[in-house]
């Protein structure tokens, strides 16, 4: 028998016009599985958090990664999970993708590292797909590797890191609101405007260019979003207003994180970045929302082992 207790952050996906392509790992937040292998196969999961967890492991995001590493390894083995800590499902900070990840990350690890860190995200993404009904790795593969990681391609997959320039602080508000991943791919249209596209991919490319430079100033520019956030913005009361009230206090960009409902400001001083925070507490109280709020920058290093 062998036990490893595995860590692996929460991520912000999209980044504003990356939608589907970028994302990058939070510091601190996160989920904590335990795994064991023993001899013969099988699942078990259970659930030591007080976040209500599907009951049925066939439901559970942990198990289709288990099996994908089996299939790509060749490997068996009966593995049992506690989830020790987990981040709360729908909140927009990737928690599907922080199971999948630390869950291919154990596995990895339980078995001699016979994957890398590319497969380990492949592993990662059919949990991502129970979770979405559709394979993406903008929170998967912050989540395994850390940093801020672009998705050149799927098919085959095409990571790459990019550089986290200084002064890169993050507001995420999480507010009482449920906004399943599922539910908010389901209202974006099957087709974008060319004239959409063109923002979006200009956009993009503004975005990486501002990362490798250090021009915060580039990065504020191009991270806004032409294809999902007209769709999404409606499940997130008064988005526009907060927005606008976040830019105001000296913030460079706002987005919805992920599929939402929780947004992020992105500043370039630790003060804004507390100030762009009580603007959206304020925000949320106002309309009788309770609101958790970060203050966090970029963590470097995705999953990783922790002592038991
Ligand atoms: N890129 C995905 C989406 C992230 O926006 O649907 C889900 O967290």
């Amino acid at each position: 028998m062998k036990t490893v207790r595995v860590f692996a952050p929460a991520s912000i996906a999209n980044m504003g016009c990356g939608f589907d392509v970028m994302g990058f790992a939070l510091d601190d937040v996160g989920d904590i599985l335990e795994m064991t292998l023993s001899d013969g196969d099988g699942i078990t999961i259970v659930n030591n958090t007080d976040v209500p967890l599907p009951e049925d492991i066939e439901d559970n995001v942990i198990t289709p990664v288990i099996r994908k590493f089996f299939s790509l390894t060749g490997l068996s083995g009966h593995i049992d999970v506690a989830v020790c800590r987990k981040i709360f499902p729908g909140s927009g900070i990737g928690s599907s993708a922080a199971s999948s990840a630390a869950a291919a990350f154990g596995m990895n690890e339980l078995f001699g590292r016979p994957l890398s860190g590319e497969e380990l995200v492949v592993c990662a993404m059919e949990g991502e797909n129970l979770a979405s009904g559709g394979y993406h790795a903008d929170n998967a593969a912050p989540a395994l590797l850390g940093g801020i990681i672009l998705i050149r391609g799927y098919e085959p997959l095409d990571l790459v890191s990019l550089p986290v320039p200084d002064g890169f602080f993050c507001t995420v508000v999480h507010p009482a609101i449920v906004v399943s991943t599922k539910a908010a791919r389901g209202v974006l249209p099957k087709a974008v405007p060319m004239h959409d596209a063109v923002c979006q991919w200009g956009n993009v490319g503004g975005l990486v260019a501002g990362l490798f430079k250090g021009d915060m100033g580039l990065v504020g520019r191009a991270m806004k979003d032409s294809v999902a956030e007209p769709y999404r913005k409606h499940f997130i009361p008064g988005f526009d207003d907060l927005r606008e009230k976040v830019l105001g206090a000296g913030a460079i960009a706002m987005n919805i994180s992920g599929s939402g409902p929780s947004v992020f400001a992105l500043s370039s001083e630790l003060e804004v970045a507390r100030r762009a925070g009580s603007v959206m507490r304020e925000h949320f109280g106002e309309r009788d929302f309770k609101c958790d709020i970060y203050v966090t920058k970029v963590a470097a290093c995705g999953a990783r082992l922790l002592e038991r």
